[in-house]
């Protein structure tokens, strides 16, 4: 892994993503959050101050050991116990039927392969079990799309693989989910290229 990746990057991405406005929108999608969890894209473990004060123990995969390394610190003052893997969301190493929720934030875009990503997420669902995701991603108007076509070379790199028009409805819809509600919304302080997010829930 490139140092770009695994030193500087995770301290970019951690002091961005301590934005209070983000920080809003985790506590609102993990509220319902419960049962055996497992987040995907953990990152520096922003999630951790807003699971639900009932949430004692999540399960983990982010493939970035930069990332997981600042995250331990966050982990030793949560209260939480954090069975961190060191894996990509394209291959879980857990039984299918594991997870009663799996959460992703500002993740999706960043999986080289989301398609088998999702396919994974669906699997260690077990029946019944949801799909929670808070994800920036394609804009809604043809004049933001274009400019996330024209950025997304810069924003790959700066964003260690980031994609900025990614299509999360399709991407999630790909899984023979029972159900999926989503809403849209733009940031108040971020460009449309950047914020246009996608809040949901799948239900397997
Ligand atoms: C923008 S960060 C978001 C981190 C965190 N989810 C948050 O909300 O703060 C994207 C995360 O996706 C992770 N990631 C990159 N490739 C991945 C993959 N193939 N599977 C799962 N996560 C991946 C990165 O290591 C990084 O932690």
């Amino acid at each position: 892994m490139k140092l770009y990746s695994r030193i500087i990057f995770p301290r970019l991405c951690d002091w961005v993503m301590s934005d209070p406005e983000m920080g809003k929108l985790r506590g609102e999608v993990l509220a319902g959050v419960e049962g055996e969890i497992l987040e995907i894209g953990f990152g520096t473990g922003l999630n951790l101050a807003h699971y639900p004060s009932g949430v004692r123990r999540i399960a983990t995969a982010d493939p970035n050991p930069g990332m997981s390394k600042i995250a331990r610190k966050r982990i030793a003052d949560s209260g939480i116990a954090v069975d961190q893997r060191a894996s990509g969301g394209e291959e879980l190493p857990f039984e299918g039927g594991t997870f009663d929720c799996v959460v992703s934030t500002w993740t999706l875009c960043s999986i080289p392969e989301v398609g088998r990503a999702i396919g994974e997420i669906y699997r260690v669902l077990r029946p019944g079990g949801r799909f929670v995701f808070l994800e920036h991603g394609l804009g809604l108007d043809p004049k933001t799309q274009k400019w996330q076509r024209r950025l997304n070379p810069i924003q790959r790199l700066l964003g260690d693989g980031c994609r900025l028009d990614l299509d999360v409805p399709t991407v999630v819809g790909s899984q023979p989910f029972a159900d999926v509600r989503f809403d849209w919304f733009e940031m108040e302080r971020v460009p449309r290229t950047h914020g246009t997010m996608y809040r949901g829930v799948a239900v397997k």
